[in-house]
Order: C-alpha cells, then structure tokens, then sequence
C-alpha cells in the first residue's frame, strides 16, 4: 500500500465467542410462519445463537476480546486503543467500549464505538491499521459485536429468521509494510440508507414515544431483495478494487472470507470473482447474520478448521446498512 507511512498492521491474536442458546429454523417454525425448508433454499441458514435472557453485548465482548488478547499472549495492560463495532450498543451513553474497558483490563487504551452495521468490523480493521500507520497507536484491540436478536420484530418473517447474536476480536500490532494488511477500501452510499434500518430509537423516533412503539420503529427494517442485488454488485466491485491496487490476482488469495448473510450472496460473490469453491468461506448455515461480529466469527472457523493458516493470503469483504461495505487484504 503506497500511503507514505513505512508501516502497517499485522493481526496477532483472534477469538471470538458464541453465545450458548441455539435457535434452529425447526424451534423457528413454532412461532413463526416460515419453514426449515424456506430459509435453507433461500438463505443457507441451519441455525443461529442466541443470547440468554441474563446476556447482553458487553458479556460476549468481554469472552471474544479475552480470547484475542489469550491468543496474542498479551497482557490486557499494553492495548492503547480499543474500537468496538456495533449495531446494537450495550446502552446509549457511555459508549459500549468505555463500559467493557474494565471488563476486558484494557486500562490503558482509548475507547470509542464505531457504528458501520454490518461492515463495521472491517471498518474497524481500517481505522486501526491507520493508527498504527500513523504511529498513535502501538496494540489495538478490534470488537465486532452483536445482539441482534434484541432487536428483531419476530412477527417479521422476512427480517427475524436472518440474524444471529456474536462477538469476534483481533489483535493488530505494527508490522512492515509488505506483511499483515496489504490493502484496504472502505465506501458508504447513505441515497440508500432506507434499505436496511432500525428507524426507532433515535433522536428523530425515541423509543419512549408512542409512534416509535406503534409502528414498531425500534426493530431492524430490510428491504432483502434490494440488499442482495447491491451487496453481490458491491462487495464483487470492492473485492476487485483491493486486489487489483495491490496487484494480487484471485490465484493468489488462499481464503476469501465474505459477510455471511446468505449463502446465494456468497456463492454469486466467489463466481464473479472467479474463485473456486475452495477458497471461499463459509459459516453462515450455524450463525445466520452476526452483522459486525460476521467476519471475525468466520475468521476464527476458518483457523480452527485449519482453513487460515499463519502467513496466508486473505481477502475479508464485508456489507451493510448505510448502506455501507469495505474490503481488507492481509497476510494473517
Ligand atoms: N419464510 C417463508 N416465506 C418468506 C419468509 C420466511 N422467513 N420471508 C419472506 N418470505 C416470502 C415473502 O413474503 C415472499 O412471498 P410472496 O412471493 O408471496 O410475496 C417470498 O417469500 C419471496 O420473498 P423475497 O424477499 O423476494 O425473497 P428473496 O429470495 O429475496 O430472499 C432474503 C429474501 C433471504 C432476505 C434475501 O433477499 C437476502 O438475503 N437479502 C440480502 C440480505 C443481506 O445481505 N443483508 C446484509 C446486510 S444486513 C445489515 O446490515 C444489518
């Protein structure tokens, strides 16, 4: 990457952490008008988990960037920034970061959310390889994290049987430019910003008014078929863009990681970029749509199945509201 900086970022640890209750389409069907059969044909998705009742985003933040930090064998003490990627924020104030600082024994680090949906840990990826580029930063811990079921309208067959709750975390330290992320790219277009939304909430609906509770503002809104036409346009677009400044052909890529939101998107994605099935990753079938935990989840597979090894050729490209998507090239 030819930014004037001498060096870039490297990962040096990665976890991640799934919540323990699992929600397969079959226990899906009990309450809602959809079938096994509709949501594998249409989706991939088998099964997703699903915080428990006592859980919230913080708890599996604190399991995920644990299990980052346990794999980089650093102490908590040495992380000056701390980034978490989030749709679903543990409260409004303070910033869900703050709040697992202590948690996680992060003391030292700087704390603030970043909120890209479902491109959110890519981004994420983005701003700290920037601040360690830049020199600001030394060891940066990155959260994707979500509960989304928190806020699915179950009475929505076409949004509730998609989403799963997760957390993934990485660990990125400085390295010379040639090794760890090679490229990036990151776009938004918010003329599109009414395909995937939670209207309700916000300043604009608060979720104490009676209109945001009674035209059930406060949930995740998709208009899917939309989504999947300019997620396989975009994320087929952004993928090229990196390999082609980094002067990488799709030979070369040994595991392309894309969001997993749904099988078809997968599959059209590895086709137009003309991978074989082999170098494309796949968890989405036991986690459904973790949003911005995503990638890093599927990050964490592909190494414990043996599918990302050190020193691997790795293309992660993520999609979602803003909408928003983003790309990384590195060597893990
Ligand atoms: N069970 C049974 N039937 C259903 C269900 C369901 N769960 N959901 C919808 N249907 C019905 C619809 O009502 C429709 O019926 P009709 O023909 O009688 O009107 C029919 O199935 C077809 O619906 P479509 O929406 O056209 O189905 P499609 O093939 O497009 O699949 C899906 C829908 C799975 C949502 C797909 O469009 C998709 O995956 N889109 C992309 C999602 C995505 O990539 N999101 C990424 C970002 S998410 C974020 O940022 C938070």
């Amino acid at each position: 990457m030819h930014d004037g900086f001498d060096r870039t970022a490297r990962i040096v640890g990665l976890g991640g952490y799934l919540p323990e209750r699992v929600m397969t389409n079959r226990d899906l069907e009990a309450f809602v008008e959809t079938s096994d059969d509709w949501i594998t044909t249409r989706t991939g998705i088998k099964e997703r988990r699903m915080v428990a009742d006592d859980e919230a985003l913080v708890d599996l933040i604190e399991r995920a960037g644990t299990a980052a930090l346990a794999d980089a064998g650093l102490d908590p003490a040495a992380v000056d920034l701390l980034i978490v990627a989030t749709a679903t924020v543990e409260q409004p104030i303070p910033a869900t970061s703050a709040i697992v600082q202590p948690r996680l024994g992060v003391t030292n680090a700087a704390c603030f959310d970043l909120s890209a949906a479902c491109s959110g840990f890519t981004y994420g990826l983005n701003v700290a390889r920037q601040f360690i580029a830049t020199g600001e930063a030394t060891t940066v811990l990155v959260v994707g994290a979500e509960c989304l079921t928190r806020y699915l309208d179950w009475t929505d067959r076409t949004t509730c049987v998609l989403f799963g709750d997760g957390a993934g975390a990485v660990v990125l330290q400085p390295a010379p430019q040639g090794e760890g992320i090679l490229q990036i790219a990151w776009r938004t277009d918010g003329s599109l910003a009414d395909i995937i939304s939670m209207p309700g909430g916000g300043c604009r609906y608060p979720p104490s008014s009676m209109e945001s509770i009674h035209r059930r503002l406060p949930f995740i809104k998709m208009r899917g078929n939309e989504t999947f036409k300019v997620a396989v346009r975009a994320l087929t677009e952004i993928s090229q863009s990196v390999l082609e400044a980094a002067g990488i052909g799709v030979d070369q890529v040994d595991l392309f990681i894309p969001h997993q939101a749904n099988q078809r998107i997968i599959q059209a994605v590895g086709q137009r970029l003309g991978l074989r099935d082999e170098q494309v990753f796949s968890n989405v079938h036991r986690v459904g749509n973790t949003s911005a935990a995503s990638i890093p989840l599927a990050m964490v597979d592909a190494r414990d199945q043996g599918r990302m090894r050190r020193g691997d050729l790795v293309l992660a490209s993520s999609f979602g509201g803003g909408l928003t998507w983003a790309s990384s090239l590195f060597r893990y």
